[in-house]
């Protein structure tokens, strides 16, 4: 099925089962411990054994020798794999390094061999006794020293300078004006369940039991990786605990394991240790990032210029952080500009809302201060600079946009009119109590998605696509769509996910997996309505389908009556047109937060935070608010502690645990709220729904961070806003 002109009235639009807020249908296996994640499939292949990865001490160079006899010779061991006798690897597509390094390194952690053993205990102990001798190279680790040699990113159009008017003119005749420069540093994903594998070869074809958000990439790198056709390999992951970006691609999880079941002729499981993750696997870019802004003094903006600086391994991408800036705000002159230095340090990639979520850190700051340049309200001055089309392009509207109603909403919910405009001016007791605020934005996309739909003669209606449910409800809202569309209630729906042998899906990945794998459902389940109607002899275009009953020209069917002599399977997939590019696509918020800094240590606690949330339609308000709620405690993360420490000399993450890299915790935040916006979206999807997911996370840490200053009159432009960073500009203590 096409969409390619805006959605009119269709059965989602009941809202029977869709936009009502449900448990989530997969929540007793969790909670019970029954859901088997990847390391957890213990019967699916007999004669597991098990394998440690061994990762590279140095973060380049090349392995002058691998000292393996010792380790051979412990007990338990089957067998050790290196690059030497694994024989000719490739490398899949999303990946920047090689999964298998050796004989030459690319990164601290690079993995560089895999002992397999009858044991878990067996694998570790073995590996420690590997000796590897390496030859180290000098490498480039200092994002800062590095930015004078970043190049302008040559592997998509969308990466490239954009410049509308005359943007240096504008902003050197400006009555007020702003240039500051922002760094936020390398994060990792930290995600609760570490990526894991077990791998199982019967002949040529290969099972991978995995933790992967996007199943038809990873198949694909799989084979390329491992050189073997992709109709050979299969992918199987149905529950993840956590992903954030971490697990878009294949990881050296899976290639180890499918090495190690390869050699020692057994399924073998492989999870890599958390203190191999950080530096083994992908974490988000550090940014430097230069704002600059000139406005009327009615506020007017009349220059924007963005520019970012941030690195990769060779071949890689950069942190696409300037690119809401091409959206967000109106002004006629406008430059944004990407550089990417090349770092040898391990590969940066997507974490969640990649570009967004550290584009909006600089951002949203820098328009807290160009406010109070202008001794203007902050929620005024993104007002006066909306816009309902694309300032680049102004031909082109945004679909829907939002942003002004969901700004007001907050500022009326939030109680923002009780902020003081002059910064460390409020206290309570030994606390300075600021309030800050920042728009959210995170563009909408759509995914092709694929589903199937199977009618049993019991009347249950099984769902099954490869797409992944992350932990973010996608059983629950597959689920919806198509009891809503069957007419049938939610507990006579089965859903089936994350395996490659079903229909291939949006994946999970950049907030558009809801909208998307919906939509791919909805389109298999109107095929599906027209097999059932067929079946009765009924049009299925006015066939109503409703409490189990199938209601068209006066006759009344019991649905699962058409499946009595054979289930009925009906497939499809819903593809886009070209409304994204006539319509700019997004999804809005405010953000709202009060703090309290205590005045003599400067400790920084969050009291209450308030996302307002344009996006479409909330297909699942409760899992949708879990969502908005997780993604702003990891924007409090980022703004008050989470940071990966560079080792500039030997170029590696130093505290490359959960021990040394700190994520909030629940008793970090006491309140959090998040309203959505009651709307609908016909140019996005027949759901009319867009992605809310990432959205969350979008502009949290610079509301946080404003609020520090408005506590404090500190302004910390160098993330995470900490004490010390605090602590010598703080305001004079008082009795
Ligand atoms: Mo998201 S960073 O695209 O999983």
């Amino acid at each position: 099925m096409k969409f390619d002109t805006p959605a009119t009235t269709n059965p989602i639009d009941q809202g029977k089962v869709v936009g009502r807020a449900q448990d989530r249908i997969d929540g007793p296996l969790k909670t019970t411990g029954t859901a088997p994640y990847a390391y957890e499939h213990h019967d699916v292949a007999p004669g597991q054994v098990y394998g440690y990865p061994v990762c590279a001490t140095i973060a380049k160079g090349r392995i002058r020798s691998i000292d393996t006899e010792a380790a051979k010779a412990a007990p338990g061991v089957l067998g050790i794999v290196t690059a030497a006798n694994a024989g000719k690897l490739g490398k899949g597509k999303m990946n920047t390094a090689h999964l298998l390094g050796g004989p030459e390194i690319q990164h601290y952690h690079q993995a560089v061999a895999l002992v397999v053993a009858e044991t878990f205990e067996q694998a570790r102990a073995a590996a420690h006794l590997i000796k590897v001798d390496y030859t180290r190279s000098d490498g480039a680790f200092d994002l800062a020293k590095a930015k004078g040699q970043a190049k302008m990113p040559s592997d998509s159009q969308d990466n490239k300078d954009t410049a509308h008017g005359d943007f240096a003119g504008a902003f050197a005749s400006a009555p007020v004006k702003l240039d500051a420069t922002y760094t936020t540093p390398d994060h990792s994903h930290a995600m609760m369940e570490p990526h894991a594998s077990i791998a199982q070869w019967e002949g040529d074809q290969l099972t991978l039991w995995t933790s992967n958000q996007m199943i038809a990439w990873s198949v694909g790198d799989v084979a390329l990786t491992l050189g073997i056709p992709k109709e050979k390999v299969r992918l199987v992951s149905p529950y993840i605990g956590g992903g954030f970006g971490g697990k878009l691609f294949v990881r050296s999880d899976a290639v180890l394991a499918a090495l190690g079941a390869k050699a020692v002729g057994r399924p073998v499981k492989v999870t890599l240790p958390r203190p191999l993750i950080i530096n083994n696997t992908t974490h988000r870019p550090a940014t430097l990032q230069r704002i600059r802004l000139g406005a009327t003094r009615e506020g007017k903006i009349t220059a924007f210029g963005h520019e970012s600086w941030s690195g990769d391994l060779e071949g890689g991408q950069p942190e696409t952080a300037v690119s809401q800036s091409q959206l967000l705000y109106a002004g006629e002159n406008r430059m944004t500009a990407m550089r990417l230095a090349v770092l040898d340090l391990p590969e940066g990639n997507a974490m969640r809302a990649p570009g967004e979520a550290s584009g909006m850190m600089a951002l949203e700051v820098a328009m807290d201060e160009l406010a109070e340049k202008l001794a203007m309200d902050p929620v005024e001055l993104r007002i006066v600079n909306d816009t309902q089309v694309d300032p680049n392009h102004p031909e082109r509207p945004f679909s829907q946009r939002h942003m002004v109603q969901c700004l007001r909403m907050g500022a009326d919910k939030f109680g923002w009119n009780q902020r003081s405009a002059k910064p460390g001016t409020r206290r309570e007791g030994r606390w300075l109590i600021g309030m800050g605020m920042a728009t959210a934005f995170r563009n909408n996309l759509n995914m092709k998605s694929a589903a199937r739909v199977r009618l049993g003669a019991d009347g249950v209606v099984t769902v099954q696509t490869d797409m992944t449910d992350i932990g973010t409800g996608t059983y629950t809202i597959l689920a919806q769509t198509a009891a809503e569309m069957m007419g049938v209630p939610l507990e006579r729906v089965k859903v089936e996910l994350g395996d490659s042998s079903f229909p291939v899906s949006a994946g999970s990945g950049g907030q558009w997996g809801a909208n998307s794998s919906t939509a791919g459902v909805y389109a298999a389940c109107v095929k599906l309505r027209e097999a059932v109607a067929g079946k009765f002899g009924m049009d299925a275009n006015s066939a109503r389908f409703e409490d189990g009953l199938v209601v068209a020209g006066g006759q009344r069917k019991k649905l699962a009556d058409a499946a009595a002599d054979g289930e009925l399977v009906a497939e499809d997939k819903m593809e886009y047109g070209d409304l994204a590019k006539k319509y700019q696509q997004s999804t809005f918020g405010g953000h709202f937060v009060e703090v309290a800094v205590d005045s003599a240590t400067a400790e920084i606690r969050i009291r209450r935070m308030l996302a307002v949330c344009s996006a479409g339609r909330i297909l699942n308000p409760k899992s949708a608010r879990s969502q908005v709620i997780g993604a702003m405690t990891m924007g409090a993360g980022a703004a008050l502690m989470e940071e990966l420490v560079v080792d500039k000399r030997l170029g590696f993450f130093v505290n490359h645990d959960l021990a040394g890299y700190e994520v909030p915790v629940h008793a970090d935040i006491p309140h959090q709220e998040v309203i959505f916006l009651e709307e609908t979206d016909p140019i996005v999807s027949p759901m009319k729904a867009k992605g809310v997911g990432e959205l969350g996370i979008c502009g949290v840490a610079a509301a946080i961070a404003n609020a520090v200053y408005n506590a404090t009159g500190v302004r910390v432009r160098d993330y995470p806003v900490t004490l010390d960073k605090l602590l010598k500009e703080m305001p004079a203590l008082t009795a």
